[in-house]
């Protein structure tokens, strides 16, 4: 397989989901390798408009390159950033759906120079953004110990944080830890593997999670929809692990239900408040796609549309 290739997960499900206008404008806040974004367009009409993000340059680039299309409009950021984006395009409240298909794409994974994965040697990177901020070696080297065992038990839920946290420093004592190999290697010192789960992924995802700042950015950017989308325009959001899913669901409970009326105003005294949003639920991804696509596994697709 190339190492452009991703495989987009919930594909049809979270592209019905935003149940597309033939001319509507919409977003996808995470372009990746495009398998989305291609599947928007060919269902939307010529006067529609799709704007991509992607804080990943790579991204960008293989977008400018393999992508033609005239409703496309490009832009290399953090989605975080999307409401200023979209202001400036002069589309505020005008956005019809976002999106987001959340976490690393394959060929971020994949190319070993990026420092994601923990069982191909390179370069203990991390960064989405590779233009900006710490990579995950000069984090490491500057963090102290606590610091780094509360990012591997907030972020990661790794129970051995703190022998984790004390190993490395222990380790960069003696020489200074740069690559990915050897960060896999020390948490596989202290750490059992569970069944199919190698010892580092916990460790890997919680310095990825903070390196990137991704649920602040999660989080920031579901406020901001708020304002960037139109009435009855919709968020389609896809979350890889219990963390990120919890920020999701609970942003879309705390802005469509109802708070309790006070109690003893005549019925008729009581107008109902408008909720910003209406919960549309969740889904998983089918048995035939987790057979096919192991990433979908842990897929939660959740749905809200704007009141
Ligand atoms: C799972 S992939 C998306 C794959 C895409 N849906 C497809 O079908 O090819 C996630 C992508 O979102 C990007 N990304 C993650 N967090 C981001 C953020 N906060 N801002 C902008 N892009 C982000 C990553 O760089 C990556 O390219």
């Amino acid at each position: 397989m190339s190492s452009n290739h991703h495989q987009s997960v919930m594909f049809n499900e979270s592209i019905d989901a935003l149940d597309l206008i033939e001319h509507g404008i919409y977003i996808d806040a995470t372009f990746g390798r495009g398998g989305h974004s291609q599947g928007i367009l060919d269902r939307l009409g010529d006067q529609a408009q799709l704007i991509a993000f992607d804080q990943d340059l790579s991204a960008i680039e293989y977008a400018k390159d393999k992508f033609n299309d005239p409703r496309l409009t490009l832009i290399h950021s953090p989605f975080s950033q999307m409401h200023t984006a979209i202001e400036a395009l002069g589309l505020s409240g005008k956005i019809n759906g976002i999106l987001m298909d959340l976490g690393v794409s394959s060929p971020q994974l994949d190319n070993a120079d990026r420092g994601f994965s923990f069982q191909t040697e390179g370069p203990l990177d991390m960064r989405m953004n590779q233009t900006t901020g710490l990579s995950a070696a000069q984090w490491l080297a500057q963090a102290n110990e606590e610091e780094i065992a509360n990012v591997i038990y907030q972020f990661g839920d790794e129970k051995k944080s703190r022998h984790i946290a004390s190993r490395i420093k222990k380790f960069q004592l003696e020489q200074s830890l740069e690559t990915t190999l050897q960060l896999a290697n020390l948490v596989s010192e202290v750490v059992r593997g569970q069944k199919k789960k190698h010892p580092a992924t916990r460790t890997f995802q919680a310095i990825r999670i903070f390196i990137n700042q991704e649920l602040k950015q999660l989080t920031e950017t579901l406020e901001h929809s708020k304002d960037v989308l139109s009435n009855n325009g919709r968020l389609s959001i896809i979350s890889f692990h219990s963390i990120e899913d919890r920020i999701v669901k609970r942003f879309i409970q705390k802005n469509s239900r109802q708070k309790p009326l006070p109690k003893g105003l005549p019925v008729a005294n009581q107008a109902l408040e408008k909720m910003p949003f209406k919960d549309l639920g969740k889904q998983f991804a089918s048995k035939d796609e987790v057979k096919h696509n192991k990433r979908s596994r842990s897929a939660i697709l959740r749905v809200a549309v704007k009141n």
